[in-house]
């Protein structure tokens, strides 16, 4: 089964950087007929005149415990087995008080556990909420943002403990929701998707020591995730892909 084109779209932790890229990419595309967005936060005052048609997009504010959730995937009823495109955009680096750990002495357990809650479980609980509304004859790409440093192989630096195990664990979520979906959403291919390092308030402290040629703008890596999921095979696997569509290994 191949990728259709969008029809109506669906993004989860919308009022981020690479979130509201994705948005206003979807929203420039004639093809997608909805854009749904959930978010902790209301609609953003700047999704403004240059975004063609604001009726368009639909804006469900939720704070994502699971009865909110549910109220969430209670409101998208009226789009089930419509939805082709679902990103999954929730990320936790840092915050006010939270710092991503240089050495195994600063591994805090609230900190591991609030990282673990966006990075990890709310995507999970998607995946579990999301199954009836997903479900349905058109081919429907999930990209869920994960990071290279979630590949265990890959891991020379250590370092960023929580972050990366939240992002290791992740991949693992995904890999068994793909064996699941497989036999129970065969319509539904799962993605797990590095992004690079893009100018949002995630990578922000850290953007000074990356290279100018490899720090991307939102809308390059939306542009680049559109396409990859346009080429997207339905295949019941999970692929660990980077922005430039190249396999990570796991
Ligand atoms: N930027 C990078 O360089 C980079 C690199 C590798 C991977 N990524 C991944 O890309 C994804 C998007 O990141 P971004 O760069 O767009 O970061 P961002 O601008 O900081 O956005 C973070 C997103 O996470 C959600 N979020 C934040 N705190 C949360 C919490 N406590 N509970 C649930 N959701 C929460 C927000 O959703 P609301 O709309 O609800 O606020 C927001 O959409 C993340 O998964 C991140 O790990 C980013």
């Amino acid at each position: 089964m191949s990728a259709v084109k969008p029809k109506n779209v669906l993004v989860l932790g919308a009022g981020g950087g690479l979130g509201q890229a994705m948005i206003a990419r979807f929203l420039t595309d004639p093809e997608v007929d909805k854009v749904i967005a959930v978010s902790r936060n209301g609609q953003p005052e700047d999704l403004s005149a240059h975004w063609i048609s604001q009726s368009r997009l639909v804006w469900i504010e939720s704070q994502y415990d699971e009865q909110s959730m549910l109220e969430v995937v209670d409101k998208l009823t009226p789009f089930a087995g419509t939805i082709s495109r679902v990103c999954i955009c929730h990320g936790i680096l840092h915050d006010d008080h939270l710092w991503p750990e240089k050495r195994f002495e600063d591994i805090d357990a609230s900190a591991m556990l609030e990282i673990f809650q966006a990075n990890t479980i709310i995507p999970a609980l998607w995946l579990k909420l999301l199954h009836k509304t997903l479900a349905g004859k058109i081919p429907c790409i999930v990209a869920v943002f994960s990071a290279r440093v979630g590949s265990t192989s890959d891991n020379r630096l250590g370092g960023w403990y929580s972050y990366r195990a939240s992002k290791a664990a992740l991949n693992s979520l995904l890999k068994s929701f793909s064996v699941e979906y497989a036999r129970r959403l065969k319509n539904v291919k799962l993605i797990a998707f590095h992004p690079g390092t893009v100018k949002t308030d995630l990578s922000r402290p850290f953007q000074a020591s990356v290279p100018e040629q490899n720090l991307f703008t939102p809308a390059f890596v939306a542009d680049q995730l559109i396409n990859i999921m346009a080429s997207a095979e339905v295949d019941g696997q999970l692929s660990y892909l980077d922005w430039d569509g190249k396999t990570i290994q796991f």
